[in-house]
């Protein structure tokens, strides 16, 4: 009998529902035995003392994407892509933005090339409609479903990208007619800009007021609309970036209702508050915390907590989305426009490689939720839900042999200078973590160990996805 390319020794594999003591074989990029003992294997890692976890899948990550004020992102594909890898991430999910006026095939052509021979971990890319034309909905969003598009978001808010309330249910429609999943980004545009004129006129122009222009209550309010809207279409939808206890509730109202709505939510939620954005003393500091929903207070971070345990929340994303802090494209004071008023910062933090640590160090570490639920939201569920399971997000016979090895009791602070995104700064710069990915393994083969990339160049693979289940 030939022998395994790779047979991982010795750890203890955590699924979402199980962990247990054995060995690992892979053979031409899959899992092919899971067994108390497995003799011989070309490679073997010895993985005693460690987790062997399905490798990360972040459903919601920003990279290369074309901003509406000409700010230029701080990550491409292959920057983000080896910050993923880094942070213990095998597959990552980026958006093709559809700007106005675009074609939605051309948007996506040309993220691909973008994303070809560039990325240091699998991707597959969402859609963002923003010009729900008849061409859009008739047949180029159909057509680019049926080819493994199989998800999309739309924004309530942000000037180059809302749509009103009846683009929304056009888009839903579709959504329903392909079974396609949308994401939906739940702010309210008009009292966004309502807060916003307001704190503008008492002078209030700080990045810290971006947190109450856009008001958990403005959240809250967008957050049922969709659902109403997604039940009168008979359609799921995924609510993104839940922020607080308030949009919870929505969603627990609707799922109390037997509604199809599915949540997410993020690390700046449990790890950082509205506070942050002041920054020291209001000053510029706080934009490094700008992003929308901005995090909120220590009554919504317990309320994120619970839902993270109670299964309010499915997934677990970064929602990475890196600009610059230095120089007048970016975030800080070096903006012109960014200084006049905190409705110029860019929206969006970097996190793809902090997401995995922050989890696991400030929830299984500290207790508060169990390594198999820590597997399920941040690989089974976001590779259930997006279309890609089992090939994804599993350790079974069969499934792409995407591994990441875990040190659950490493300790060390997230600082800039260990990390590999674009962003010239981190907004967790000196947490304390307990528990850091420590290899990182992609079809079988390590591309990240030890603090170091060890293949010559990417290996990535673009995914073409299946349909999402009605329920996970
Ligand atoms: O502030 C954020 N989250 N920027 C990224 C874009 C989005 O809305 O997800
Ligand atoms: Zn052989
Ligand atoms: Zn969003
Ligand atoms: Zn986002």
């Amino acid at each position: 009998m030939s022998l395994p390319d790779l047979v991982i020794r010795g750890g203890t594999l955590v699924t979402a529902s199980d962990r247990f003591q054995a060995d690992l074989a892979v053979t031409d990029g899959k899992i092919t035995q899971i067994a108390s003992r497995i003799e011989g294997g070309h490679e073997e890692i010895d993985a005693s003392g460690l987790l062997v976890l399905p490798g990360g899948v972040d459903a919601h990550v920003h990279l290369a994407q074309e901003q509406g004020d000409g700010t230029v992102m701080a990550d491409d594909f292959a920057s983000g892509t080896r910050s993923a890898v880094a942070g213990g991430n095998t597959t990552v999910l980026p958006f093709a933005l559809q700007r106005k006026g675009q074609s939605l095939r051309e948007a996506v052509r040309d993220y691909h090339a973008q994303a070809e021979g560039q990325s240091w971990c699998d991707v597959s890319f969402h859609m963002i409609i923003t010009d729900p034309t008849p061409q859009v909905l008739g047949q180029e969003l159909p057509a680019l479903v049926r080819e493994g598009y199989t998800s999309f978001k739309v924004f309530m808010t942000y000037d180059d990208m809302v749509l009103n309330d009846a683009e929304l249910l056009d888009v839903f429609d579709v959504a329903r007619r392909e079974n396609a999943l949308v994401m939906v980004h739940a702010e309210g545009h008009d009292a966004i800009k309502y807060m916003t004129r307001k704190l503008e006129e008492q002078g209030k122009t700080a990045p810290y007021y971006h947190a109450e222009a856009h008001a958990q209550i403005a959240e809250r309010e967008a957050t049922h609309r969709a659902i109403s809207h997604a039940q009168l279409v008979d359609v799921p939808i995924v609510i993104v970036h839940v922020s607080g206890r308030d949009p919870m509730e929505q969603i627990q109202w609707a799922r109390a209702r037997g509604l199809q709505v599915f949540a997410e939510t993020c690390p700046q939620y449990v790890a950082m508050t509205a506070e942050d954005l002041k920054g020291l003393n209001m000053d510029f500091e706080g934009a490094k915390y700008v992003c929308s929903p901005p995090p909120r207070d220590s009554d919504s971070q317990a309320a994120i907590w619970q839902g993270l345990r109670d299964g309010t929340f499915d997934i677990f994303s970064s929602d990475h989305c890196p600009f610059y802090f230095d120089g007048e494209n970016g975030t800080g004071k070096d903006n012109p426009r960014a200084r006049t008023s905190f409705k110029w910062v860019p929206n969006g933090i970097p996190g793809v490689e902090t997401r995995l640590p922050i989890l696991f160090s400030e929830g299984v570490s500290k207790g508060r939720i169990t390594l198999e639920r820590f597997v399920a939201l941040t690989s089974t569920n976001p590779a259930k839900l997006y279309g890609m399971y089992p090939q994804k997000g599993a350790l079974i016979i069969g499934a792409d042999a995407d591994i990441t090895l875990w040190d659950a009791n490493r300790r060390a602070p997230v600082r800039q200078v260990d990390l590999h995104h674009g962003a010239d700064y981190t907004p967790y710069e000196g947490m304390e973590i307990t528990g850091w990915p420590v290899r990182t393994i992609l079809g079988g083969r390590t591309v990240f160990a030890a603090g170091t990339f060890t293949e010559a160049a990417p290996t990535g693979r673009y995914l073409p996805r299946g349909y999402s289940p009605k329920q996970l």
